[in-house]
């Protein structure tokens, strides 16, 4: 199901021309779905209701929009954050301190405080070290803190290297062999209450396999916790599911997922946390651009568009492909290289992609970019961190404005 689709030959935003939002906003633009994240948010809740006992903490990382988040607090999502900006913009959105879980692998002793100040209902902790500080901050405030510990259960998530995060070798948790020894100290501290574990072991995750594999470690340490006294309330199973960025992707359906959830977590009696983001945000958004130029190359036409790689870095950081549309529809095709004007060669969208005929002031857009596409821009080049959009039915409204770096005292 899209929320972006061509009407009468113009490609629409719900009931919205893009056409009408390029010419009071400006190119290149963000573009959200209101429907298509009530959509998404709604049929992720749907698709665990399965599960006995269930809670949703949406990855701001992917899309930190203060309106996206007001809509998936008023859904009942709760946040996870990887700091406390994402903090602040959390709180900010109406979702209750108790609701957010602070993951993150480098947590600062600021950061830890101020979240505790703000009453962050779940630390995850990534190392021993970070749980002991943790404990000592919350017993200076009279306070404790709730905690899991994050594992690292050795699995590869088939997913690009850049975004695998739940091999030995990667950055993130304790490695799961020597996780109960650290649980066993740490549960000792005064401060510290902690609860369970948590895992996320990778991000555009395309089969189910290795999540089940993960999950089912996870079941195992919960068992070994358990036979040492320790009382496991809460699994945090992370987030990672992955999205159909082309047509002829094949995902793991919400259904499928969930009812491999509760296959493997049967019988562990505990709350089930999860951390969405690319599959509540990714498909809700577009990004808009105009053609600047097209220009004769050695080879394809090069399609020079004014969105570049820091509105949209995922081509250029992991050579992801997002479906390029022509907004009006064109009866010719054409085979082109399609790049932005910032001054390297990798500000490159795609190479030799056959696509609609464009021409010099058309409007197109980058598909499924609702998940870190706007949440990774940057002003490189002293170019303006595009403006972004929120569409509902047949209105529009600017969600965050345009902003040049020039604004900004540097
Ligand atoms: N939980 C944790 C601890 C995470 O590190 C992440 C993503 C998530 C949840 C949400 O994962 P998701 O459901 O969105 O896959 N910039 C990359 C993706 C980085 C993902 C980082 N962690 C990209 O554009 O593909």
């Amino acid at each position: 199901m899209s929320f972006f689709e061509h009407r009468d030959g113009v490609l629409h935003a719900e009931d919205v021309p893009l056409p009408a939002i390029a010419d009071a906003v400006g190119t290149p633009v963000h573009v959200y779905s209101a429907a298509a994240l009530r959509h998404a948010a709604d049929s992720f809740t749907a698709a665990l209701s399965i599960l006995p006992r269930v809670r949703v903490a949406f990855a701001v990382k992917c899309n930190p929009n203060t309106a996206v988040l007001r809509l998936l607090a008023d859904r009942g999502f709760g946040a996870d954050i990887v700091s406390v900006g994402e903090m602040r913009r959390a709180i900010a959105a109406g979702i209750a301190p108790e609701k957010i879980v602070f993951s993150g692998v480098g947590k600062t002793d600021r950061e830890l405080e101020e979240a505790l100040a703000a009453g962050v209902g779940q630390f995850n902790l990534e190392l021993e070290e970070e749980g002991e500080v943790l404990a000592a901050l919350a017993r200076g405030r009279g306070r404790t803190a709730i905690a899991v510990l994050r594992v690292n259960p050795d699995v590869d998530g088939g997913t690009h290297a850049k975004i695998s995060t739940g091999k030995r070798e990667n950055k993130f948790g304790v490695q799961i062999d020597g996780a109960v020894g650290v649980y066993d100290r740490l549960s000792r501290l005064e401060g510290l209450n902690l609860t369970g574990v948590a895992l996320h072991i990778g991000s555009q995750l395309c089969d189910l396999a290795p999540l089940e594999t993960a999950y089912r470690r996870a079941g195992a340490l919960v068992d070994a916790l358990r036979a040492l006294g320790h009382a496991i309330t809460r699994v945090d199973l992370g987030g990672g599911l992955g999205i159909a960025y082309r047509s002829e992707d094949v995902v793991p359906t919400l259904d499928a997922y969930a009812a491999m959830v509760r296959q493997v977590t049967e019988g562990w009696g505990v709350e089930l946390i999860f951390e969405p983001g690319r599959v509540i945000a990714g498909l809700a958004g577009v990004l808009v651009t105009r053609v600047t130029w097209v220009k004769p190359s050695a080879t394809h036409p090069f399609v020079i568009v004014d969105a570049a790689m820091n509105d949209l870095a995922r081509p250029a950081l992991y050579g992801a492909y997002h479906r390029f549309e022509a907004v009006q529809r064109s009866a010719e095709r054409m085979t082109a290289n399609i790049v932005g004007p910032i001054c390297e060669t990798g500000d490159t969208f795609a190479s030799a992609r056959e696509i609609d005929r464009v021409r010099r002031g058309d409007l197109a857009i980058f598909h499924a970019t609702g998940a870190y596409g706007a949440a990774m821009a940057s002003s490189y080049n002293c170019r303006a961190l595009s403006p972004q959009v929120m569409v509902d039915g047949d209105m529009f409204e600017i969600v965050a404005d345009r902003m040049l770096p020039a604004e900004r005292a540097a």
